[in-house]
């Protein structure tokens, strides 16, 4: 059988760290698009040359023509601009929407089969659009922000107990912004909810708080240390997971930002919400019950995914 072809759209940060990654991991071949002409066909050089090291086969090309891209069965897509300390993920939004159309017809045109996985911010609203643009089936497209919001959820909970993050599971749904939604009483510890581990005493209500608080921050925290850019070694991570899920059919249930028609009452929006991702895509939504606490963070992280689609729509009417 062929290798598949995985093609990253946008060579920057996350694009090359998730061609490193897809080698590393036998993936298929990685067809790097970028208009920064040089940069993707360096990159994929650069990364060829570490396969005889790490004995990993997979052919790398870089390209500034969309041609590259065709056939491809996976396209991760980051083009665009990342912020700068100061900035918010919505800053981005009328600059990165002009991308997402160029990208849109380019996936229209050469992949429109493709499982398409966006990471371009602010995350909710730009795969909306993308989805348009490229006139991708519903199930075919999804947004990159859960798995990795749940990943630092996990990680500061690994260092609150000290045990592996193999065992420590979360979840983080909603939009990709400060008003996301870590679900506590869904998160646990080799299957002990926090609220438990509370009661037993091996945490405080306040600590889970504050982690709380700073896994909804961890974009920002990254972007203030690095200063010139936003994270990408856990982004790429995450949506190589989403996409080796979708590859090898794992059937993974995984928190994406979907399309919603009628599931959690929304319609027509994009927003984090656990998926099961198999070779068909997004086979499955899972519709998690909330209380009352957990209905008003979703409400409130979903009107502010409202904002910015309506910002996307007073921006290019086309979109309405
Ligand atoms: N088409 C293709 N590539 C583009 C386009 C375009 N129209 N516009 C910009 N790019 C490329 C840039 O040339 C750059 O190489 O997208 C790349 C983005 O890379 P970085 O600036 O390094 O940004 P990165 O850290 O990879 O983040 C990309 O993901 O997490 C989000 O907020 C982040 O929106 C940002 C995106």
């Amino acid at each position: 059988m062929a290798r598949r072809k995985i093609a990253l759209i946008g060579a920057g940060q996350i694009g090359g760290t998730l061609a490193h990654l897809i080698g590393l991991k036998e993936l298929g071949d990685v067809v790097l698009f970028d208009i920064a002409d040089g940069v993707p066909q360096g990159k994929g050089l650069d990364i060829a040359e570490s396969a005889p090291v790490d004995g990993f086969d997979a052919n790398f090309k870089g390209s500034s023509d969309y041609a590259a891209i065709k056939g491809a069965d996976v396209i991760i897509v980051t083009a665009g601009v990342p912020r700068k300390p100061g900035m918010s993920r919505d800053d981005l939004v009328g600059i990165n929407l002009k991308v997402m159309e160029s990208v849109g017809a380019g996936i229209k045109q050469y992949a429109p089969d493709a499982f398409v996985i966006c990471i371009t911010n602010p995350l909710d609203a730009m795969v909306w659009a993308l989805q348009k643009f490229a006139n991708l089936k519903p199930n075919k497209i999804v947004g990159m922000a859960g798995v990795l919001d749940s990943a630092r959820f996990r990680h500061f909970l690994t260092e609150e107990f000290g045990v592996s993050a193999k065992d420590v599971s979360a979840f983080v749904l909603g939009g990709h912004g400060d008003d996301m939604v870590p679900l506590v009483r869904y998160s646990t510890v080799a299957g002990i909810p926090l609220p438990d581990l509370v009661d037993m005493g091996w945490t405080t209500k306040e600590k889970i708080d504050a982690i709380v608080e700073r896994t909804r921050k961890g974009g920002g925290e990254i972007v203030n240390l690095l200063k010139t850019g936003s994270a990408f070694y856990a982004p790429a991570a995450s949506a190589v997971s989403m996409a080796e899920a979708y590859l090898k059919d794992q059937k993974r249930v995984l928190p994406c930002a979907a399309h919603l028609s009628g599931e959690y009452g929304v319609k027509d929006m994009f927003v984090g919400v656990p998926v099961v991702i198999g070779a068909k895509g997004v086979e499955r939504i899972v519709e998690v019950k909330f209380n009352a606490e957990e209905k008003d963070m979703f409400a409130k992280s979903l009107a502010s995914v409202e904002g910015l689609i309506h910002a996307c729509k007073e921006i290019n009417p086309a979109l309405k």
